[in-house]
């Protein structure tokens, strides 16, 4: 594959940032956590992965702006293009030595995602995709799956938690879901969930309550893998809403309908 130059900016600045969480990952005992809210955690990783991302893509493009979970919005001189990035998803995961997370970098132009990086560093897995190019792992073009029916397939979801979500409505869909589909899993790290969807390991995937950085890199990513992204309304309002479904055009279709029922 030929790689642009905006993805090879991208890819190098999500690699060194994911060297970082790896080195923190080592010595997780040692690290300063503080909360956010309930169940929502934040160390000197997260931070110190994010100032790694936000210094590398401002050398390289040093007008784009940045949506950064933790260090919030920041504009830039050319309004159209904004980072979008999670510098560590899967921070419970993280902090209690759980090898599963992500970097997550995207870029929106005028609000809509088209390009995205997922990282995980554990495995050394790079998933990248621009917009009308394909999507890729570790240089491999990847496509979702190609399963037709629920009852083939494993989806991946999130989970409401302490301080965060509907319970009972869960409840419901999980009683609609579970048991017609091969089996359902939470990971932990959306970016990752994405990013498994669009490497068709996962045959969809599903989550409220998210934020832009979640999510910006991996519609991308899906999308070009071939997989159908919408909002829980079938809608594109994804980032506005912060809720997301995706997988293959039928598998999306059928999750969505049952979860609508529910
Ligand atoms: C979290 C993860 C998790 C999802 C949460 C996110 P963070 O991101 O993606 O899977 O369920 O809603 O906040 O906080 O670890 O970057
Ligand atoms: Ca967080
Ligand atoms: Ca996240
Ligand atoms: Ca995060």
């Amino acid at each position: 594959m030929i790689r642009s130059p905006l993805m090879t900016v991208m890819v190098a600045a999500v690699r060194k940032a994911g060297r970082s969480l790896v080195r923190d990952f080592g010595e997780v005992e040692n690290l300063q956590v503080s909360m956010k809210g309930p169940a929502d955690f934040v160390s000197n990783a997260d931070r110190k992965a994010e100032r790694i991302l936000q210094e590398e893509l401002t050398k390289a493009r040093p007008n784009f702006g940045f949506i950064l979970e933790e260090g919030g919005d920041i504009d830039g001189a050319d309004e159209s293009h904004r980072w979008i990035i999670d510098p560590l998803d899967g921070t419970t995961n993280f902090l209690h030595g759980i090898p599963l997370f992500a970097v997550s970098v995207g870029l929106a132009r005028d609000g809509v995602p088209v390009a995205g990086v997922i990282y995980n560093p554990i495995t050394d897995e790079m998933y990248i995709a621009e917009k009308g190019a394909g999507a890729f792992l570790n240089d491999r073009r990847i496509r979702v799956a190609a399963r037709r029916s629920l009852s083939e397939s494993v989806i991946s979801c999130g989970l409401p938690h302490m301080g965060r979500g509907d319970f009972a409505r869960f409840g419901r869909e999980y009683a609609a879901i579970a048991p017609r589909v091969s089996g359902l899993r939470r990971t932990g790290a959306a970016a990752l969930d994405l990013a498994w969807v669009a490497a068709g390991r996962f045959d969809g995937f599903w989550e409220r309550g998210l934020s832009p950085w979640d999510m910006a890199a991996g519609i991308v990513i899906v999308r070009e893998a071939g997989g159908y992204v919408s909002d829980l309304d079938d809608g594109d309002k994804m980032l506005a809403k912060g809720d997301i479904i995706v997988g293959n055009e039928i598998i999306r279709r059928d999750l969505l309908a049952m979860l609508r029922k529910a």
